[in-house]
Formats: structure tokens, sequence, C-alpha cells
């Protein structure tokens, strides 16, 4: 039988971990046949609501799952860590200014950062869903000067399948017949969901569609906005749709995407299509064998190129920003 493989969860107590936490346990993350050791990484406060989820965890008696430890210390969390869904973050309170947003988040992913780099496995893969992701991806990489810097993932799934859902409703076709749409730069109200090298059963998606006011005045700000509208409709944020994005991200890094398709990624830029390196902005990639690659040599259009290089500003400064406030 296979080694069991050793997951971290931190805000684990939270509504995202309340959803996350019963797909890792079924299998869903790493595969129907991985074994999985999970460890649930919370601040004091919500230990004992963690405990009561593993409770629950306990009596569904998944097969796969073979013990749960709950912690309030990073360095037990993380130790030997093969995966960690860093989800839990200080959100944005009323009349919060950005610098407070980052400097709170520093104060969270800088340490985990610190502790992931002293404690985790050698083949550590992350992935942060606590928001401002990208960035807070970029600080808790910032503090792990020895786990390869193409470890630390920010997740812009949650965007990626937004998209394809609205472009599969526009055309009448169905999801799975949806291919090769990309989602570019930050996972905030910024992001570029380009559907010029996409493709809705063959066909060139951006044709199919043939209406740029579409493109332009429903499509993007539909899903860039869509957390918004979830809130308002729901009265509480995404949180099954950003578990099962989740959990989607990382079973695609590590059992690889589709002959002809590719996903979207928050990853440290090499550089590719002019952005920055260095910084962690959405790309599409491939993936095989546990590794990622960018899409390399599309075509970007002045379209796009616009709207890239919005997104890629904001990240830049909020590079900047948490630069001068010492998290990097
Ligand atoms: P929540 O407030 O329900 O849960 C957060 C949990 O994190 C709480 O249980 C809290 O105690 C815990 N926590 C806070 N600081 C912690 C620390 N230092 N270590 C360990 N645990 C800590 O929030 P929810 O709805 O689960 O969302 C979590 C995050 O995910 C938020 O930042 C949210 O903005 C983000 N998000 C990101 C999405 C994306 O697409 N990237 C989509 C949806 C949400």
């Amino acid at each position: 039988t296979r080694t069991p493989v050793n997951v971290t969860v931190t805000g684990a107590a939270g509504q995202i971990g309340y959803a996350l936490l019963f797909r890792i346990a079924s299998g869903h993350l790493l595969g129907p046949d991985v074994p999985v050791n999970l460890r649930l990484l919370e601040i004091p406060q919500g230990l004992k609501a963690a405990e009561g989820t593993a409770m629950e965890l306990d009596d569904c008696a998944f097969p796969l799952l073979r013990n749960i430890e709950i912690t309030d210390d990073a360095n037990v969390g993380f130790a030997g860590a093969n995966v960690a869904l860093l989800v839990g973050a200080r959100p944005r309170t009323k009349g919060m200014e950005r610098g407070d947003l980052l400097s709170a988040n520093g104060g969270i992913f800088k340490p985990q950062g610190k502790a992931i780099n002293d404690n985790a496995a050698d083949d550590i893969k992350v992935l942060v869903v606590g928001n401002p992701a990208n960035t807070n991806a970029l600080i808790a990489q910032a503090a792990a000067p020895d786990v390869p810097a193409e470890r630390f993932t920010a997740m812009t799934r949650l965007d990626h399948n937004r998209a394809i859902s609205q472009l599969a409703a526009k055309t009448g076709a169905a999801v799975s017949d949806i291919k090769r749409l990309t989602i570019w730069g930050n996972h905030s109200a910024t992001q570029y969901p380009d559907i010029f090298h996409a493709e809705v059963a063959g066909k060139n998606a951006a044709e199919v569609v043939n209406d740029e006011v579409w493109l332009a005045d429903t499509f993007i700000p539909t899903v860039a906005k869509r957390g918004a509208a979830i809130i308002e409709a729901r009265g509480a944020s995404s949180a099954a749709s950003a578990a099962n994005a989740a959990i989607d991200h990382v079973h695609t890094w590590v059992n690889g995407t589709a002959e002809g398709d590719w996903t979207s990624m928050g990853i440290p830029s090499d550089g590719s299509y002019g952005v920055p390196e260095g910084i962690i902005s959405s790309f599409p990639v491939t993936t095989k064998d546990g590794k990622y690659e960018i899409v390399q040599g599309l075509d970007i259009n002045a379209f796009s190129r616009a709207r890239i290089d919005a997104s890629v500003q904001e990240l830049t400064e909020e590079r900047d920003a948490v630069r001068e406030l010492g998290l990097i």
C-alpha cells in the first residue's frame, strides 16, 4: 500500500475548510488510491471548531483518511507536509487600507512560509487561497528560501472555472467542450479572463462568440465580480466553489492537464509575456508529473495586452508595498 500523503490545511475551521476537508479525505485531491494524513492548522480560537470538524471526518469512516492532527503551532502543522493549502487569512474589514491588509496578512504568511521552509517535506507543494492570494503567496515564498520558488502557487482556478461556466452558458456548449481558457494576472477585480485562445467544441471561442461588446461589458466583469455577486446572493462568500477550485488546482498540478488543454495557476513569473520575473501572476499552464510549465508562444492582441498589463501593474504595486513593509 502507498505511504500516506501529508496534507496541511490552514483555516481549517472556516467555511472553505469545511467544504474542503471532506473532499480531501474522500480522495478527490490526489486520487482514489492515495491515503492521506490531515494536519489542521488554526488559530487558538479556531481549535475547538476544528476538533468538531475532525469528529465529523472520523464519522465518515473514509477509507483513505489515516489520521488527523489539529494544532495552532505552524511548526507542527507543516511537519512533513507534502501539500499545504493556505486558506486562513485576515479578511479586509471596513475602513482597512491596502497597507493594513497586506501587513496583517504578512503577519500570517511570513511565519507560515518560514515554518514550511523549516518543517515541510522536500516535495512540498503550496497553494495559497487566502486573499490577497497572489501577494500572500509571494510573502510565504520569500520566507522559504530553501524551497524551490515554483512550489508556491496562488489560486485563480475559481476564476478559471467561473469563466468556463459563463462561456458555456453564452455559447450553449457543455463545460467539457470548453478548453484552453486563461486567467491572467491577479486574483482580484483586475484579473483578465482570456477567450482569444480558448476553444468551444474545437472552434476558436472569440470567433464563436463574435461579440466584443459582450466580452468587454458582460463576460469580463461578470467573472471578475462573481465573488461579490455570490456574497450579495448568499450572504456569505464563495465557499464550496472555492474549495472545489482548490481541489481542482492541486489535482491538476499533481495529476496533469489533459492533452490539448491547459489550466490557469498563479505562479512565480519567469518573465514570460512581459510579466516581471518573481511576481506571482496567473498564467496558462500545462502540468505533467507534478510539474507545471507556462504555455509559450501565444499571440497577445491589443485588447488582451492592455488588460494583462493593468492586472500585472496591480501585482507589481502590491509587491512594492510588501517590500516596503519588509515582508519580502
Ligand atoms: P473564514 O473566515 O470562514 O475562515 C477563515 C479561517 O481561517 C478561520 O477559521 C480563522 O480562524 C482561520 N485563520 C485565521 N488566521 C489564521 C492563521 N494565522 N492560521 C490558521 N488559521 C487562521 O473564511 P473563508 O470563507 O474560509 O475564506 C478563507 C480565505 O479564502 C479568505 O481570505 C477569502 O478571501 C479567500 N478566498 C479566496 C478565493 C480565491 O479564489 N483565491 C475564493 C474565496 C475565498
